[in-house]
């Protein structure tokens, strides 16, 4: 199959798309769905997370998301891992905002599949486009505000190396070159570039530290959440 990554809005129209948002919307969808929640409908804008609130019983949802990190006004949790326990989280239907990563999930709708990636599952992420063979993989990079976020790419040439037993292929995208160098040069060492990146430190100085070391976990879980019919649900 082949692969590629991008950094913004690509065409996505059949291809299994791979949303990569380390810290921390996709860590934060899988930690929320490995505790219990029965699904995760993302939104890219507060008026789709009233038109939800609005269709579902009310006791099933909770209403979630950041904006600059912090959680917003009136919601019941932010975008900290870390909130999602069973005890809050199990059986509801978690409605998510974020700044990029729920909007990287919400344009890449028209795939053939979406899949939520992050350090946090990224075996799993490998064995799953493994299985599919022959298949069209594109990785899209959230990023922070049209800006490329370090910790992303960095996911994502970790998740191309291994797709490609560590050979980068003859037609690879600059994007593909660069993520797989980073790998090459960083891959030792995740956690660090992790805590070195811009989004660590925005985090830091709002006091998400806890969340930094999270996400940096390789492989705490092993299933994929898969985009189905607007919903997030583990595969
Ligand atoms: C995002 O979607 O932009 C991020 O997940 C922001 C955050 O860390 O809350």
């Amino acid at each position: 199959y082949s692969s590629s990554v991008a950094f913004t809005e690509d065409d996505v129209r059949d291809k299994t798309v791979v949303v990569i948002d380390v810290l921390r919307a996709c860590s934060t969808i899988q930690a929320a769905l490995e505790n219990g929640a029965a699904g995760v409908i993302p939104v890219a804008e507060n008026d789709d997370a009233g038109k939800y609130t609005r269709s579902l019983d009310a006791s099933r949802i909770l209403l979630c998301g950041e904006k600059g990190g912090k959680k917003i006004e009136g919601y019941r949790l932010g975008n900290s891992p870390l909130e999602y326990v069973y005890d809050i989280v199990n059986a509801k239907i978690i409605i998510l905002k974020t700044t990029n990563g729920t909007r990287a999930v919400t344009r890449s709708s028209n795939a053939k599949e979406v899949l939520i990636a992050s350090f946090l599952n990224l075996t799993a992420v490998v064995d799953y486009l493994k299985k599919q063979n022959t298949r069209d993989v594109l990785l899209i990079c959230s990023g922070w505000n049209n800006r490329l976020s370090i910790e992303d790419m960095l996911c994502a040439g970790t998740l191309t190396y291994r797709l490609f037993d560590g050979k980068l292929p003859a037609d690879a995208t600059d994007g593909t070159k660069v993520a797989f160098s980073l790998y090459q040069k960083f891959g030792e060492n995740i956690s660090k570039l992790i805590d070195s990146s811009n989004h660590a430190k925005r985090l830091k100085a709002i006091g998400y530290e806890k969340d930094i070391d999270f996400c940096s976990q390789v492989d705490l879980y092993s299933s994929v959440p898969v985009l189905y019919q607007g919903m997030i649900r583990l595969n």
